[in-house]
Parts: structure tokens; sequence; C-alpha cells
């Protein structure tokens, strides 16, 4: 990739910043369809994201970035245009920088993880599911499963009282959905969906007492490395289908890409 005068600049930013994946699934695409643009990494923290974003908005050369960890709810407040879901969410995963310099956030991390079961060949309507961790990615899981009609979904988290807010905001927003608070039990799921970040290292307690999974039941997480969390191990050793993270971002990667204006076929 040769990068000129007149390459178009695409970011990430994201505290820490090693493990992003933004750059290696960009960057080949831009090679692959001849377009002239770069993505690289931003390490921002949270103190200095407000700085950060007033100076992007200042580079005419950049076109626009992704947002990770832990940006997503500050950048949402730095947008000037929100769409329905990052706005539904309070919460943005990527932005487009247009012409004039201003800001058009929104978030895909909920259509991502649909359009990644779906392409795993798992339709989400009509499941019994339960889901683990109240966090940025189950708030936008927990939407995106009641828009996309499971028959009812169960959140279970570490601190009850966040479970409690996410049911009643997704209550909010869709009020005939049977959304509960559940307790990590494995039981007679259709789905059980680590939306925790428990699982990113080896130590990590898991969420939920494997030993109690059922073959019947698939297993899915959002973590993407490692690929094999302990919980998927344990979920594939008892049986189970099992649904790796990686199909969340791979699948809301074209998404990603209209939301930036760039060309992905
Ligand atoms: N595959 C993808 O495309 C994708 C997209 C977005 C995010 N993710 C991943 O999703 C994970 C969560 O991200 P997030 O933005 O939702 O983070 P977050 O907003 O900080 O939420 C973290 C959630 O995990 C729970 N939790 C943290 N440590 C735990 C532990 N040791 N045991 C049990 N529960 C624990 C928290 O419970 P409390 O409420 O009790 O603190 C909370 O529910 C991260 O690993 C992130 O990389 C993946």
């Amino acid at each position: 990739m040769a990068i000129s005068g007149k390459t178009a600049v695409y970011g990430i930013i994201a505290d820490p910043i090693g493990h992003v994946r933004g750059p290696s699934l960009f960057n080949p695409l831009f090679e692959r369809l001849g377009i002239d643009a770069a993505m690289v990494p931003f390490h921002v923290t949270a103190t200095s994201l407000q700085r950060a974003v007033a100076g992007f908005r200042a580079i005419d050369s950049l076109k626009g970035w992704l947002v990770t960890v832990p940006h997503k709810v500050g950048m949402f407040h730095l947008c000037d245009v929100v769409g329905i879901s990052g706005t539904r969410l309070q919460a943005v995963n990527v932005v487009r920088r247009e012409a004039d310099g201003r800001l058009v956030g929104d978030n895909y991390d909920g259509q991502g993880f649909i359009a990644g079961l779906r392409h795993d060949g798992i339709e989400p309507k009509g499941l019994d599911v339960l889901m683990l961790g109240a966090g940025g990615a189950a708030r936008a899981i927990a939407f995106a499963l009641a828009d996309a009609g499971v028959r009812r979904l169960a959140i279970a988290n570490r601190t009850r009282a966040n479970a409690e807010a996410l049911a009643a905001t997704t209550r909010k927003f869709f009020p005939a959905f049977q959304v509960e608070v559940g307790a990590a039990v494995a039981g007679d799921q259709d789905l059980i969906v680590n939306a925790t970040s428990a699982g990113l290292t080896p130590d990590d307690a898991l969420p939920l007492d494997a030993a109690s999974l059922k073959p019947r039941t698939i297993v899915a997480d959002v973590i993407m490395n490692p690929e094999m969390t302990r919980l998927l191990g344990l979920a594939k050793e008892r049986g189970c289908r099992i649904h790796l993270g990686r199909h969340m971002l791979d699948s809301q990667f074209s998404l990603l890409a209209r939301h930036l204006s760039v060309p992905v076929s």
C-alpha cells in the first residue's frame, strides 16, 4: 500500500489499542479494491478524547474512525448527528467526518451480532435466550435481539442492578418484548450469549457454570481474543454448538464501511 499526499485517512480510537482489528480488516479491503485510503490506530485515553476529537474535526484528510472501548459513550456526546441505533444506545462505534467537519455517528454492534448469527446459520427469531452481561455490548445485543424477534430474553449480570436497568430500558423501547432479569444458570435455553468481558484473560472466572449446559443450547461469546474462550471450549466439550465473537465484527464490517462511505464491492 503506497501512501501519498492524496491518501484518505481513516482511524480507530481505543485504549488500550494493541488488540484492535479494524486496520487489519479495512487496509486489505482498500488494497483489494484499489481505494487510495489507509486505516491507522489512534491510541486515545478517556481523558484526552475531547481534545483528540477537536483535532480530528480540523483534519480534512481524515474521513472517519471506528470507536471502541472506552470511547463509545463519550464519542456519542461529541457527534453532531447520530443514527437511530446509536441514539437508542447513547453510544457510537463509528463516526464519519463530513467535508464541513460535522461528525455523523452510529452503532452497528447489535446488527453485527444478529447478522453474525444468521451468517452462521442461526436464526434468532423465536429463540429463548439467556444473555450474560449488562454493559455496552450487552445493551446493543439486547435491543437487536428484541428487534430480531427472539421469544424471551433473560439478562443475568454480576451487578444485578445493571441487569435490572438494562431490562427496564429494553422494555421502554420494546414494550411487547418479554425481557426479565434472570440467573446465570444454564437450563433449557436455545441460546446463551456471553456479552461480558469475562473470558478475556485465562484466569477470569466463568460467567456461568458450564457443567449444567445442555447439548441443545447454542453458546455464543462476544469476546474475540482469545477466539476460543474457556466458556466456548467447555460448551463444545459438552456437545453444544458454539458461535465465535469474531462473527459479530466480521458481519458488521460492510455496515461500518457503508457508514464511512467506503464502497465495499
Ligand atoms: N465481537 C465484537 O464485535 C464485540 C463488540 C463489542 C464488544 N465486544 C466485547 O464485549 C465485551 C464487553 O464489552 P462492553 O463494551 O460491553 O464492556 P462494559 O460496558 O465494560 O461491560 C462489561 C460487562 O461485563 C461484566 N463483567 C466484567 N467483568 C466480569 C467478570 N469478571 N465476571 C462477570 N461479569 C463481568 C460487567 O458486569 P458489571 O455490570 O457487574 O460490571 C458488564 O456487564 C468486551 O470483551 C469487548 O471486547 C465485542
